[in-house]
């Protein structure tokens, strides 16, 4: 793997060097753990409350005077400000990503909105590249609209059409998502934060398709990271979740702006998140070799059409994939040789996936995107977007690459 541009290392405090930090499983067990837990337990205790109390009036002002020290420990106040559990899941999740600070959320979307609604002034400008989550883009081009913040589209890959809708003071945030979902999509992120250092625009990743295991867009000089942790981060298909990850002062406004906004994630959830944190290496690394073969098995398949992957060669974004990343994700979609028909009979005949939106968990989820995400949207709708009705999206959970080779064989076998 090639290393970060010197240029946008050395234009920034890339601390801790990544070189420097212990492997991504070692971080996932032990990272923002308390090596002293109340009750000498060893795992993070739920903190299943809503408020802490003061002893008296004297620590309640040694409080807010800010005065209070309890050890290494931030003092928690009120259920929507913060909580042990969800402090120790965002301490690992800083280092996972080699942020100094995160914040977890509700949800994906609820960490997507509340960074924009928190600090977009009224006539702002964002530029996000196309082929993001469909929610996102909804929410960008409507709720945002009304606020008067303008949104421009660009097609990814285009980085002089990034500049180029650069509007000077008015600009705000280069937003992409990395890789893209369903075409699996990667943005070349030196490109994105140096179009950015230079215009004194900030940078955000979506990383929820990449995880922490196969790349660390802040090590690449990109400002603020956000995943729906809903997905690979917490691995079992069991709670809903968000995060942002960053360096510096903005992740303070962000922790501020939640306690107004109220989309705090519950203490239960977020222990549930840390335990999953825990396999995310090991789940990941199994899930990117098992997509990979998949991919090459589908790609030399005669029933197939086209394979989506970043690691077939034959992906458009191939080399910056292989550039930037370790592993190039557990999703594969690709294009059955048949009708819409045909394509669903393929989906219903799979034996180990389920039919469901999501991706990430340790059981594998398939689905045909015209149905599943974009049924609303008419057939020259869904062209525009490259929806073909025999599109598939696989997300590969961590059953035997073999029983899913052996799945897919006599599902294809029906078309
Ligand atoms: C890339 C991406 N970002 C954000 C989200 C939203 O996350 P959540 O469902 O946790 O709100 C999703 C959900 O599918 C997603 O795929």
């Amino acid at each position: 793997m090639t290393v970060p541009r010197q240029s946008i290392r050395s234009s920034r405090s890339l601390s801790p060097a990544s070189s420097a930090l212990p492997g991504a499983s070692t971080r996932a067990v032990h990272a923002g753990s308390s090596r002293h837990k109340p009750h000498h337990a060893l795992t993070t205790p739920i903190f299943q409350t809503a408020t802490f109390t003061f002893a008296d009036t004297a620590d309640l002002l040694a409080f807010v005077e800010g005065r209070y020290s309890d050890g290494e420990e931030r003092r928690e106040e009120y259920g929507r400000y913060g909580n042990p559990t969800i402090a120790a899941v965002e301490r690992k999740l800083a280092a996972l990503d080699g942020g100094d600070n995160a914040v977890l959320y509700a949800s994906g979307m609820a960490a997507i909105t509340s960074v924009l609604l928190a600090s977009l002034p009224t006539g702002a400008h964002i530029i996000m590249t196309d082929d993001c989550y469909r929610r996102t883009r909804q929410f960008c081009q409507t709720y945002l609209q009304r606020l008067g913040i303008a949104t421009t589209v660009v097609p990814m890959g285009d980085y002089a059409g990034m500049e180029a809708a650069i509007q000077a003071g008015r600009t705000r945030y280069l937003i992409s998502e990395t890789p893209t979902n369903p075409f699996l999509r990667v943005a070349d992120l030196s490109r994105i934060a140096e179009i950015g250092q230079r215009y004194g625009v900030r940078t955000i990743i979506d990383s929820t398709f990449a995880t922490p295991v196969n790349l660390r867009p802040l090590e690449w000089g990109i400002d603020l990271v956000i995943h729906s942790a809903t997905k690979y981060l917490a691995g079992h298909n069991d709670l809903l979740a968000g995060v942002v990850i960053g360096r510096g002062g903005i992740l303070q406004a962000l922790r501020e702006a939640r306690g107004i906004l109220g989309s705090v994630v519950d203490p239960q959830n977020a222990f549930l998140l840390e335990r999953g944190l825990k396999t995310l290496a090991l789940r990941v690394r199994q899930q990117n070799a098992t997509a990979h073969t998949v991919a090459q098995y589908l790609e030399r398949h005669p029933k197939i059409r086209r394979v989506w992957y970043p690691g077939l060669p034959s992906h458009p974004d191939h080399e910056i994939a292989a550039a930037q990343m370790s592993g190039f994700g557990g999703v594969v979609t690709f294009e059955i040789d048949g009708t819409l028909q045909d394509t669903s009979r393929f989906i219903d005949a799979m034996r180990i996936p389920y039919i469901a939106p999501s991706l990430g968990g340790v059981e594998s989820l398939i689905e045909q995107p015209a149905i599943i995400s974009y049924y609303d949207q008419s057939p020259e709708e869904r062209a525009a977007l490259g929806i073909a009705d025999s599109l598939v999206r696989l997300a590969i959970g961590i059953e035997d690459a073999e029983d899913i080779l052996e799945d897919l064989e006599q599902a294809l076998q029906v078309v």
